[in-house]
């Protein structure tokens, strides 16, 4: 499976509501296999110059998931999953620097899901995460 296949970039722009006002994160499609969404490593890597740099968060989507999915980097096998659907009562989260705020009713929510901010009172979905050389296995239930 090639590149081009597997990753789709929204490019520099806006990729939607979900993603706040030109938040700048990225975004991508990830394929979804059952009940797992897969990331390849690289979606999280920019080189210029011969000089490899890593996004800290990426967000995932593909058109069967309602919610997208923010995956954060904490280092090259370790990476957070979280569903970006507000505890509360459900909207679509909106990434705000470090943090994922609910346009709704103002709820934050830090990089490890937990409530920063209310009214929301439990913290959002955590998926498992799974991680080899090149992909990023996120088991969704
Ligand atoms: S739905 Fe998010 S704060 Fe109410």
């Amino acid at each position: 499976m090639n590149r081009q296949h597997f990753l789709t970039l929204i490019g520099a722009g806006c990729a939607g509501l979900v993603l706040g006002a030109c938040s700048g994160v990225r975004a991508v499609t990830g394929i979804l296999a059952g009940k797992v969404l897969e990331v390849p490593t690289s979606a999280f890597e920019s080189t210029s110059s011969g000089v490899t740099t890593y996004e800290q968060m990426v967000i995932v989507h593909h058109d069967e998931l309602r919610y997208y999915v923010c995956v954060i980097r904490r280092s090259a096998t370790d990476y957070t999953a979280l569903l970006m659907r507000c505890s509360h009562q459900g909207a679509s989260l909106q990434v705000a620097g470090d943090r994922l705020h609910c346009p709704a009713h103002g709820s934050e929510f830090g990089l490890d899901g937990a409530v920063l901010h209310g009214p929301a009172t439990t913290a959002i979905t955590q998926f498992p995460v799974s991680v080899d050389r090149s992909t990023i296995r996120i088991q969704l239930s």
